[in-house]
């Protein structure tokens, strides 16, 4: 076990003008910074120009963004929910990444008008078992319609905060002990 921190990628899924999705990530980001045992990383998804096609040769936007998610022992998504699942830019994102996103734990905050994202986590479960990677269970949801205008003061409040430390036990956790696992035998996949 090595006390090195641990390098956890905060992933902002949507991509759409106007979103807030970034100031949730900022948010967590934040929070994440409370803690010396992490040492946080933002992958803005709107930052990458990806190819509209998968092209048949990786693009250079393409190897730097799975070269981010080889960088990464741990991540955050943030997603939305869009029509009960998650964002067409989060999906085209992660499919240009494989090898890379084995043996990791993944972790949610997760947001929308009234389910709180929770078919979008729900879906991206899904899709990171199908990666090899592992979901841990708590996450932070936050319902756009619930509560007072200010998301900042909402974002303050004691339950937003308590959730998301839950979350970062867990994906610290899972993080240090798959480290640790992918040090001492190559995954199997
Ligand atoms: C295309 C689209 C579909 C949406 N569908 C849902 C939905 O199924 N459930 C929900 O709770 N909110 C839904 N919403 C509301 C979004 O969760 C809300 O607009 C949120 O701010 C979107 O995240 P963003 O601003 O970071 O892009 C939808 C929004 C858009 C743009």
């Amino acid at each position: 076990m090595t006390d090195v921190p641990l390098r956890l990628a905060v992933i902002i899924g949507s991509t759409r003008e106007g979103r807030v999705g970034d100031r949730i990530a900022r948010w967590f980001v934040a929070q994440a910074g409370r803690r010396s045992e992490v040492e946080v990383d933002l992958i803005d998804l709107a930052e990458f120009t990806f190819p509209t096609g998968y092209p048949a040769r990786a693009t250079p936007q393409m190897s730097a963004f799975a070269a981010e998610i080889d960088r990464a022992d741990a991540f955050v998504v943030v997603t939305p929910e869009y029509n009960h699942s998650f964002p067409a830019s989060l999906k085209q994102a992660i499919d240009f990444a494989y090898d890379e996103w084995h043996a990791k734990p993944v972790g949610f905050v997760s947001y929308g008008c009234r389910s709180a994202g929770q078919h979008a986590v729900d879906q991206l479960r899904t899709v990171f078992t199908a990666l090899h990677a592992v979901t841990v269970r708590d996450g932070v949801g936050v319902d756009l319609l619930d509560g007072g205008d200010d998301l900042d003061d909402r974002l303050a409040g004691d339950t937003p905060v308590q959730a998301a430390q839950v979350l970062l036990d867990q994906l610290c956790w899972w993080g240090r002990a798959l480290r640790d696992g992918r040090a001492a035998h190559p995954y199997v996949s």
